[in-house]
């Protein structure tokens, strides 16, 4: 299974992974042959990459970090919990309520009364526990294959965010307790978008400044909304808050800044030290932000490579992110993951192009590669070279 741009897919290929429409419904079925009307649609619903089988990449295996049953139970329960606070909060928005009055409705006896014990939060909160078990044995971040439609991408950017938090605050060894209050946080951190008006968050053309200001209140009104809620927690509450910060102090909604350095042997006492500062989980929920939304596709922009958003996590290290988090981030994130359309960039194979094989964990970015079209796009017998090996001087690209 491969992941290939609409364009180049051809009728008659059979799609790799399911894609959900509105309300989560199914759009189209794994395993479908694909039609030209499937085409049509997909490139309608602004959807530009999709997984696909082939026969010349069928012995590609994208590897799933969590299983297609944990996925799609965790991305109903979030929608679920969304439509019930957005519920409680009708006629409510950016668009005809001051931020004071959104605030002052959060905090409301009515809502606290109605949302207080709710059991949409209880429900989430316990199948969090299936969702950390399978990450549990993960070691690398490869094969998020979600792929995002127009309709669905809050919802699933909740919950691959909050796949990559956890894998990543497993790395760095935080505890299982932790790692729980960060995939609550991860996934309502941006639960304060209810009351931000849909047509500028789903706005093609570039923001205006009074528009962007908007934008911005989400992170303000999520933590107002989960900071007394049960279920939810300090930490939670503040992924919610904080994490547009940036480590120069130049993000949003207070400007704090980072500490840059991490303890690996104190990690699970820091989150709190320092009132002025981002919290950890805080900082790991950035990354984790910023690297989901870079490789999805949004209505305003198509999914940004991934060799690219990997070079933009590094540099974004010391001013964006937390230094020494991103040095553990990178150690977790290969920079081409498997099933990635790659071009060749020199040599005899210069122009030629092909995908990612496998990944060779002791040299994650020089993965096994697969050519299979030469520089003038013609099919050529396949050739597979190990770049950490023979092909140690081939440099390559991510093609979308
Ligand atoms: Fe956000
Ligand atoms: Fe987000």
């Amino acid at each position: 299974m491969i992941r290939k741009h609409v364009n180049n897919i051809t009728p008659g290929m059979a799609l790799g992974k399911t894609i959900y429409g509105d309300n989560y419904a199914i759009l189209l079925k794994k395993g479908i042959a694909i039609t030209q009307d499937h085409i049509l649609s997909l490139k309608r619903r602004g959807i530009v990459c999709v997984y696909v089988e082939e026969e010349d990449t069928a012995d590609i295996e994208t590897p799933e970090i969590v299983s297609e049953k944990v996925h799609t139970m965790m991305t109903k329960r979030v929608i679920i919990t969304y439509k019930k606070i957005s519920d409680s909060f009708k006629d409510l928005s950016m668009k005809g309520s001051t931020c004071e009055s959104i605030i002052n409705s959060i905090n409301s006896e009515k809502f606290k009364k109605t949302f207080h014990q709710n059991i949409e939060l209880k429900q989430l909160n316990n199948d969090i526990s299936f969702f950390i078990d399978e990450i549990m044995d993960r070691e690398v971040l490869a094969g998020l294959n979600t792929i995002k439609t127009h309709d669905n991408y809050t919802y699933e950017h909740s919950v691959d965010s909050a796949i990559v938090a956890l894998l990543f605050a497993k790395r760095l060894r935080l505890d299982r307790n932790k790692l729980k209050q960060i995939a609550i946080g991860k996934l309502l951190h941006d639960i304060g978008n209810i009351f931000i008006d849909m047509e500028i968050l789903n706005k093609r053309e570039k923001l205006s400044e009074h528009e962007n200001e908007q934008i911005k209140k989400h992170s303000v009104f999520g933590y107002e909304l989960l900071k007394d809620l049960e279920h939810v927690g300090f930490v939670a509450a503040h992924i919610a808050y904080q994490h547009h910060e940036w480590q120069d102090g130049s993000g949003y909604p207070l400007g704090l800044k980072g500490s840059n350095t991490f303890d690996f042997y104190n990690v699970n006492e820091i989150c709190y030290s320092d009132e002025a500062k981002i919290i950890l989980p805080a900082e790991i929920a950035a990354i984790a932000d910023f690297y989901d939304a870079c490789v999805a596709n949004r209505p305003f922009r198509p999914p940004i490579p991934h060799d690219i958003v990997y070079e933009l996590i590094k540099n974004g290290a010391e001013t964006h992110f937390n230094k020494e988090l991103v040095r553990y981030f990178l150690d977790l994130l290969p920079k081409y993951p498997v099933g990635t359309e790659i071009k060749i960039k020199n040599g005899a194979y210069e122009g030629f192009t092909g995908f990612v094989f496998s990944l060779n964990r002791d040299s994650l970015n020089r993965p096994v590669i697969k050519i299979l079209y030469d520089n003038n796009k013609k099919k050529i017998n396949p050739v597979v070279i190990d770049l950490s090996s023979v092909g140690r001087n081939i440099t390559i690209q991510c093609i979308f």
